[in-house]
Parts: C-alpha cells; structure tokens; sequence
C-alpha cells in the first residue's frame, strides 16, 4: 500500500504540490479545500494526467475531513496568499484562524501523520500548529527556507552563468523580511560565492532574495508565487516518504539550538520518516549571530500577538 499525503487547501501551491506527488508516483494524495467541487476538480484532472506520467498514486479531491484519515503527511496550504503591496506577517490573525481549526481537525483525523506548514507567515503559523495539534515537535515543521535557499540558487546562477544545479545555497531564519541568506555557505560546486563574486554584487542577490516572494507578486497581480514553493514543499515530502534524510533548511522547533528557546525558526535540519531527525547547528560569525537574533526577534513578536 502506497502512504498517504493530504493537502489541506487545494489552492495555487497546494494543487501544485499534489500533481507533483502524483506525478512522481510515492504516494496516494488527497486534496482537500473548504470550497465545494474545486478540489474534486483538481483532483481528476491530476488522476486522469497520471496515466500520462506512468505513475499508479491515487488522487482524490474532498470537502471532508474523513477522507484524510490516517494521513503519514499532511501538508497545509490553506489561507490567504499575499496581494502587492502586503508583507507575509500581513496575513496573521486571518491565517491564524484558518490554522486553529485546521490543525485541530488534523489532530483528530490523523494523529499520528507528520505536519508540513506552508500558510504565512509560516513559522508562526508553524509554532500555532504545534501548539494546537499538540503534537511532537520533530513531527511539525514548516516550508520556507528551501524557498528562499531555491532563490538564491537562481540568482547566484543568473549572475555566473552556470547551471542551478551545480549551485547550493543557505537561508537561515524566518521566511520573512529578516531572512539569513548565508553567502559562506552558498557554492558553487563547493567554492563558496565569496571567492567568485565582489561583495556588493552578492549584497544585491541577497537583497533580491529577501524581496524574492514580493518579485513575484508585484509581476503577477493577483495572488502569489507556487512553481518553487510547491517544489521546495515536495523535497520535504519526499525526503520524509523515501527516509532520504536530506539536510534541508526548514522551519523547526528550538530548545536551545542557537541558543533559541521555544520558538520555530528556519535552519538546516536532517529529514526523515520520523520528521526532524536532528537539528544541525554550525558555528555562526558575530555579524550572522546578530541577523538571526534579529529574525528571531520579529517572528517572536507575532507568535506572543497570537499564543
Ligand atoms: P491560494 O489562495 O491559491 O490557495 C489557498 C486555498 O486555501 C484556497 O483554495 C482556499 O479556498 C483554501 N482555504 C481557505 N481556508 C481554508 C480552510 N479553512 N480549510 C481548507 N482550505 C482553506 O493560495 P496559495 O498561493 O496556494 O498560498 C497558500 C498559502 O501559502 C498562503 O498563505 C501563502 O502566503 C503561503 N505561501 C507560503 C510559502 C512559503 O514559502 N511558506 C510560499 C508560497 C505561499
Ligand atoms: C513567497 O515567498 C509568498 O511566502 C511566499 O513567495
């Protein structure tokens, strides 16, 4: 029997995330939306694609929570996505409803799943789902740094005109406007970018990649970017589903790393079939200590407007 993976919220990057688990054959996929027949929709047209791609994952869209029990994963989309103009921390109280009654829903249906938060400004969003599912804290995690890290790839790639591929990058902190991109430990094919571009020219990719989410907003008008947030989304799926234990940035639950207590904040982690395997803590400089305290601050701030 395939695992099981709901999607809650069958919107611009949840659907997304379910063709891209539906096309890759790991598991069956349930969408699941408030709005009745457009995950039903979704879902078909995703079912009858997957002829197409050779893949035998099950996919059904649902306005019921029952048809997501037992879930292994759930991964949370539902909530409202930027408009021009609006930060991620604009969506708090409306998304923090959404996230109450979604989570405590998750709770009840699939006790035992692990718990992907995507819905902003995610790791608050992250730390109420925590809170609310009351579940561990390795098995609810949330999406943003391999986002931003994906960003930084592009751009590091545009200006050096090599293939994203051969380009790793790191993003520590919240997704949010205080995000850590780590120029140090961003490379290419292991030469860290501080030995092949000048200063300023990686101070404007860094820039470009803190402003990355509001790039693609400003460019679309009405709702906001899903191609790489629903492809960072199935790295962590994946990564769990197959036990890969990739070293991916993710929003995860510190007691002490960093010395950060109780609070959700994006560094690289192992993930693996039992969610976060470990927390990996690397030795920051004076001036990348400085930003992440400072990233740890503003999430903070709105995690106590809220729990
Ligand atoms: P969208 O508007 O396309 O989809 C959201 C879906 O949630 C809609 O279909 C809506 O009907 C549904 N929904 C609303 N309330 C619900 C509820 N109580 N239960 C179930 N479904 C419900 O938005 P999109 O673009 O898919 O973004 C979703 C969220 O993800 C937004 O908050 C956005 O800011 C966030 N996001 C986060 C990223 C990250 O890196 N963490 C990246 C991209 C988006
Ligand atoms: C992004 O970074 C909106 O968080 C979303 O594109």
């Amino acid at each position: 029997m395939k695992k099981k993976v709901s999607i809650i919220g069958a919107g611009n990057v949840g659907a997304t995330t379910a063709q891209l688990i539906a096309q890759s054959g790991f598991a069956d996929v349930v969408l699941f939306d408030v709005v009745e027949g457009m995950p039903q929709g979704k879902a078909l047209d995703i079912a009858e694609a997957c002829p197409l791609w050779g893949s035998s994952s099950i996919v059904i869209g649902t306005n019921n929570y029952e048809d997501t029990v037992s879930s292994d994963i759930v991964v949370v989309t539902a909530g409202l996505a930027r408009k021009p103009g609006m930060s991620r921390s604009d969506l708090l109280e409306a998304n923090a409803k959404i996230i109450r009654n979604v989570s405590a829903e998750i709770a009840k249906t699939s006790p035992h799943c692990i718990l992907i938060i995507v819905t902003n400004p995610m790791d608050v969003m992250a730390q109420l789902a925590w809170k609310t599912t009351e579940f561990s804290c390795k098995k609810v995690m949330g999406m943003g740094g391999i986002l931003d890290a994906a960003r930084l790839r592009t751009f590091i790639s545009f200006e050096l005109k090599v293939s994203p591929e051969d380009v790793e990058a790191l993003v520590f902190g919240g997704h949010g406007d205080d995000m850590v991109p780590m120029p140090r430990f961003s490379t290419v094919k292991g030469v860290s970018i501080t030995e092949l571009m000048p200063k300023k020219k990686i101070e404007k990719l860094i820039e470009r990649t803190r402003n990355g989410g509001a790039e693609i907003v400003s460019l679309l008008r009405t709702g906001s970017a899903y191609y790489a947030p629903a492809a960072s989304t199935f790295q962590m799926v994946k990564s769990i589903l197959l036990d890969e234990r990739r070293t991916l940035p993710c929003a995860a639950y510190l007691n002490g790393e960093y010395g950060v207590k109780d609070l959700y904040m994006g560094v690289p982690v192992i993930l693996g079939k039992e969610g976060v395997e470990k927390v990996i803590e690397v030795r920051l400089t004076k001036e990348e200590k400085a930003q992440f305290k400072k990233s740890c601050a503003s999430v903070r701030k709105l995690v106590e407007k809220l729990i």
